[in-house]
């Protein structure tokens, strides 16, 4: 068990300072945002997550989880040093990497004995050796620090199971001493002999670049199928499922939808596009992959543009699910988001509905009216269009769907209710790939 301090108290930084608490060890997590401390130790979780807060509590009892915006002295007071902060995208598509150097010199400035230095932000391949030549200016390598590169695989709104049952854990590091020390802080996953697998630095920097945007490769893949299906006469949902029973497909991430979001793919991607541009390597399937995923967010707009024959100017468009995806609170790069600009910028309003992230998207648009639940989204609309796979929409009464709405237009852009439902004849509807 160790002394760990965890900067960067975002979606990634939290879970992973209460998941390594959980495991026994003593977490400090920190941050420059001192609201969102005093929010931490009000108990009040800043970001949405499932079966979070219950394990937040737990640790804050047992002294074992403390949060705080004081990190100078956090680091003195800690033998591993985890740095979670944003590395979000820059107009070249390059990772912004400010945050995380201001967070290498806040360390430099209070390296006082031996530590682990941990990045578990995403980072460009190569940032382990700068930050390590940074530090070797005023500190000796192997004897005051050592570097480890320990990438985050957990998924949003399903973080807490990700990070305490995760596929792998990868510790990229030239030092055997450092793997240890990160051995013992995953102490309980390594007894439970969850793979731990010891790489070099680049390597465990390029797993994480290669996983997410492999993942996103194969979104944007099953996406142009399902858009060739509906002109084939072929149906995605079958086509998706038979796939995935060949073991080197799998069925996971196979589900077509508005085009992907989030505060990874889009900008892993660029990237790690970037990164490959500058050593010279065309890589074309993640240009397809991005280029794919900008053409799904705007086809799904023409796509109800022509579903709504009457046009969309002055109708009253639903438009339920505004997170990214399901389960998080996050709005981050939404479909919901480029759908909503267009359906405003053809002169329709919009009745918008989410589970938890109505609050998340009015920072955004203030000019759309926000329900409480689905059938008061609906009322008198002309059309309705799903953008989350969130369950409580998979049920919806749809004859109580028929007699609130105006017009009866319903575009399922994530495929959740069943086309061969009865009950959807009566409707104008259209959902994907089939
Ligand atoms: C972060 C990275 O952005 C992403 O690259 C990586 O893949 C996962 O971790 P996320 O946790 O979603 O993603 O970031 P965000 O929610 O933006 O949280 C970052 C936190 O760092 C914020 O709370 C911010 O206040 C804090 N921060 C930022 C610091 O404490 N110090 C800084 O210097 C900058
Ligand atoms: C992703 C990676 O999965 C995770 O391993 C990494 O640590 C962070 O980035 P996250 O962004 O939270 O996690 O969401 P994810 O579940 O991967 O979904 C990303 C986007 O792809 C969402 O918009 C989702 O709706 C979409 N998606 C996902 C599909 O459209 N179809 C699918 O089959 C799966």
């Amino acid at each position: 068990m160790k002394n760990i301090t965890i900067i960067g108290t975002g979606y990634v930084g939290l879970v992973t300072g209460v998941g390594l608490s959980e495991f026994g060890n003593k977490v400090i997590c920190a941050d420059i945002d001192n609201d969102k401390i005093l929010k931490l130790k009000a108990g009040e979780i800043p970001i949405y997550e499932p079966g979070l807060d219950e394990i937040i509590k737990r640790n804050v009892q047992n002294n074992r989880l403390l949060f705080t915006s004081d990190i100078s002295s956090s680091i003195k007071n800690s033998e591993v040093i985890i740095i979670a902060v944003g590395t979000p995208q820059s107009d070249s598509g390059e990772a912004d990497m400010q945050y995380v150097y201001s967070v290498v010199n806040e360390i430099k400035e209070n390296l006082n004995g031996y530590k682990v230095i941990c990045t578990k932000s995403t980072v460009p391949i190569g940032t382990g050796k700068k930050i390590t030549n940074i530090l070797k200016n005023n500190f000796k390598e192997n004897s005051d620090f050592n570097y480890v590169s320990n990438p985050e695989f957990l998924r949003e709104g399903s973080a807490v199971k990700d990070f305490l049952w995760p596929d792998r854990i990868i510790i990229g590091t030239s030092s055997l001493i450092a793997y240890e020390v990160m051995c013992d802080v995953y102490r309980p996953l390594y007894i439970n002999k969850s793979p731990i697998n010891h790489t070099s630095v680049e390597t465990a920097e390029m797993i994480k670049y290669a996983s997410n945007s492999f993942l996103a490769l194969k979104i944007s893949y099953i996406n142009e199928i399902a858009n060739l299906c509906e002109l084939v006469g072929a149906d995605v949902h079958d086509v998706a499922s038979e796939m995935g029973k060949d073991g080197r497909i799998s069925g996971k991430f196979l589900h077509p939808g508005p085009g992907f979001g989030g505060s990874c793919f889009p900008k892993d991607l660029e990237s790690l596009s970037f990164i490959s541009d500058e050593h010279g390597v065309q890589m074309d399937t993640l240009t397809a992959a991005i280029t794919a995923n900008r053409k799904q967010k705007k086809q799904m707009c023409n796509k109800l543009e022509k579903l709504v024959t009457t046009g969309i100017k002055d109708k009253v468009i639903a438009v339920l699910g505004l997170s990214f995806k399901a389960n998080t609170d996050d709005i981050r790069e939404s479909s919901s988001i480029d759908m909503i600009n267009f359906i405003l910028s053809m002169g329709g309003n919009v009745r918008a509905y989410d589970p938890i992230a109505n609050k998340s998207m009015s920072r955004l648009f203030s000019n759309i009216s926000y329900f409480k639940n689905v059938y008061e989204a609906i009322k008198k609309a002309d059309a309705l269009v799903v953008m989350t796979e969130w369950n409580e929409f998979i049920d919806i009464d749809l004859n109580k769907v028929y007699e609130l709405m105006d017009k009866k237009f319903i575009f399922d852009m994530r495929n959740i209710l069943d086309k061969n439902d009865e009950r959807l004849g009566k409707f104008n509807y259209f959902g994907l790939g089939n």
